[in-house]
């Protein structure tokens, strides 16, 4: 259960979100931490086209904190699974999302496997039918303040279903922590900390992306590992 004042610091945090999209996109389109203009974060790109990680034919996934959902119609698209979500607690990133959504860029028959919702990430409860085959997290995890990330770690342990994948594109991934953000750092033991230590998980894929694929801002400051829950 979440204190008051973790509460109040998730709240604070998504409001900067939100004052975020609404200044981006009204200047430019974009925001900081998306890889280029309509396009997908390489790291995950690379990870699941290595055909390293064996994904099921068919599942249900879900990408918490999905901003404009780029990554979330690519997965629909690249997995092919009809139930692809995308979840964001702001109401614009939402709006942006399902906009992008309805474009010509997206096939109808991937547009028909996404659904966009404004729902809070930490609210979610599901009955063991209904968990997920596939969490991925970009930028969700250090969006939030880093004492909220044990409950980050809890509340994925609790969506995601045994034999299930967490994908997290790690960025900034750094050395030493450092107190500024969004976005807070973040490092492969943290999240190890957070998971419950590496026990309930297999890491099946591993990388430090290369440099040619990424972008200035990521250059040095990536990480991709996707997990199988066991
Ligand atoms: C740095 S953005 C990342 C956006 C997206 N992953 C992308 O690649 O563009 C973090 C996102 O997390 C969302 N967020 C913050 N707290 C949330 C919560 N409790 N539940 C769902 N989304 C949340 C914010 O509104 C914001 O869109």
């Amino acid at each position: 259960m979440l204190s008051n004042i973790e509460r109040n610091k998730i709240y604070l945090s998504i409001s900067l979100c939100d004052i975020f999209y609404e200044l981006y996109h009204r200047a430019n389109g974009l925001t900081p931490w998306e890889a280029g203009a309509v396009d997908i974060q390489p790291p995950l790109k690379m990870a699941v086209e290595s055909g390293e990680v064996p994904f099921p034919k068919e599942g249900k996934a879900l990408v918490p904190g999905c901003g404009r959902g780029f990554d979330t119609i690519y997965l629909a698209s690249a997995l092919g699974w009809k139930t692809v979500l995308g979840y964001d607690i702001s109401t614009t990133a939402i709006a942006a999302a399902n906009d992008f959504l309805k474009s010509k860029n997206v096939p109808p028959s991937v547009a028909a496997s996404v659904n966009f919702d404004a729902i809070d990430f930490f609210k979610l409860e599901l009955p063991e039918e209904e968990k997920f085959d596939l969490i991925y997290d970009y930028t969700f995890y250090v969006a939030i303040p880093p004492s909220m990330r044990p409950a980050w770690g809890a509340q994925i342990q609790s969506l995601i279903k045994s034999g299930g994948y967490l994908i997290t594109l790690m960025f900034p991934h750094v050395p030493e922590p450092y107190k500024l953000g969004p976005p807070f750092w973040s490092s492969f033991e943290n999240y190890v900390e957070v998971l419950g230590g590496v026990n309930g998980w297999e890491i099946v894929y591993n990388k430090i992306p290369p440099p040619e694929i990424q972008s200035e801002v990521h250059k040095g400051k990536d990480r991709i590992v996707v997990w199988r829950r066991v």
